[in-house]
């Protein structure tokens, strides 16, 4: 047995010892070898959420999205079809593309000039054998899927099958036109911590209410008691405008069938007096998609376990918690608007993140202060509260994916 094959024997054989209820045993947090597993188990065999259409508008237009030591480059070709390229370049590896976005005709290699198509294959290298054929040597393409304008990628070629799950979910997504909108910002938050504590924390509001002050102004999902049928019934009276139920749709966890078509969908209300997530809670942005008032709606989603969004009715947020070593994670938040929406005119950057930048501020806070804890030899997994099922939902997907 390999070094290698033995340290993943050892964490497929961590896998079996968390009790069910419980948080994960600290290994999960602390063990290079699990980090180095998740990566290639987990994130490399998932879809994840890279960016938005609007961000490769032209032929040549492209950006990166990095994770653990991969790096994928998304690009729109010559053909004015959107690619996904490994960023290795197929001589002795390098990074190709270097830029985090920007616009290019070709992708050159910074180390010895092998230079590549915007479709991937290979176009000009130097002082080669008389033999050397071209053609074996285009970049590896990452599998690629676009639904409603948002991008995924997959570094797996056999990638889970989302596409029943997503054709649920798409007459519920769709009143919000998110194929039509545009990123107005995005932030990362660097923490301290495993990933999986920066998404743990994303999959439950327990915290809530202690941690977030601003969030539990306006957000009923804070407390389960405050969600009174009559918050309920005045949303979904309004809500009717656009045909979306109030409602929770969940094809995750120990029922799904197919853990690959994980979906998430809930929508519930704000407080009184809050039309969307903002600090008055005026709205901050034009009505999005086919969406005819502010109707202080606010929309859970999830697109497989790594991918999260919250749409209110004139902004949608993206969340991602990218991993980058053992310990350090990058909170990632995307705020998206109306395409045509002019900043400085129909919005300004500070009104529209406010919220969502306070809140990202507390929550690097208390993944910080969480890894901390379950670094120490007292660490012990406690159990699970009643409105922590999100997590238990995550750690069985995971932990099968992980023992596969
Ligand atoms: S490693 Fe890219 S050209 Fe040599
Ligand atoms: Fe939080």
């Amino acid at each position: 047995m390999s070094l290698d094959q033995a340290a993943i024997a050892d964490v497929k054989e961590l896998a079996t010892t968390r009790q069910a209820g419980f948080a994960l045993p600290g290994a999960f947090y602390t063990s290079q070898a699990v980090f180095d597993h998740d990566i290639k188990s987990f994130w490399n065999r998932n879809w994840i959420w890279v960016g938005h259409v609007s961000q490769v508008p032209e032929p040549g237009n492209f950006f990166r999205f990095d994770y653990g030591a991969e790096s994928v480059v998304v690009v729109r070709d010559r053909q004015s079809e959107i690619r996904a390229h490994v960023n290795v370049c197929r001589h002795r590896g390098s990074r190709v593309c270097l830029e985090a976005s920007g616009k290019t005709s070709v992708l050159s290699c910074p180390y010895h000039a092998w230079t590549y198509d915007l479709d991937g294959s290979l176009r000009t290298e130097r002082e080669m054998d008389a033999d050397f054929n071209r053609a074996d040597y285009s970049l590896f393409s990452a599998s690629l899927k676009i639904f409603q304008g948002l991008i995924f990628v997959c570094l797996s070629d056999q990638p889970p099958d989302l596409q029943p799950a997503l054709e649920r979910l798409a007459p519920l997504t769709k009143p919000f036109g998110i194929e039509n909108l545009k990123v107005a910002h995005s932030a990362s938050y660097p923490v301290p911590a495993n990933w999986k504590l920066a998404l743990e924390n994303y999959l439950e509001c327990y915290h809530c209410a202690p941690a977030h002050k601003e969030y539990s102004r306006s957000h009923s999902l804070k407390d389960p008691a405050s969600m009174t049928e009559e918050l309920l019934s005045a949303l979904a009276e309004n809500s009717s405008l656009a045909g979306l139920p109030v409602a929770e749709l969940n094809e995750t966890g120990p029922d799904a069938e197919n853990l690959g078509s994980d979906i998430y969908y809930r929508r519930y209300p704000l407080y009184p007096g809050y039309k969307t997530g903002s600090r008055s809670g005026k709205p901050v942005a034009p009505l999005v998609g086919e969406l005819t008032g502010y109707d202080g709606g606010a929309t859970d989603v999830m697109i497989g376990p790594l991918n999260s969004f919250l749409a209110y009715a004139d902004y949608i947020v993206g969340y991602r918690f990218v991993p980058r070593t053992l310990q350090e994670t990058d909170i990632q938040i995307v705020w998206m608007v109306r395409g045509d929406a002019v900043e400085g005119r129909d919005y300004t950057i500070d009104d529209l993140t406010w919220l969502w930048d306070v809140t990202s501020q507390d929550d690097e806070r208390i993944i910080r202060y969480n890894q901390q804890g379950v670094n120490s030899v007292a660490f012990r997994p406690g159990p699970l509260s009643n409105m922590e099922w999100g997590i238990e939902t995550f750690y069985h997907g995971y932990l099968q994916r992980i023992g596969e």
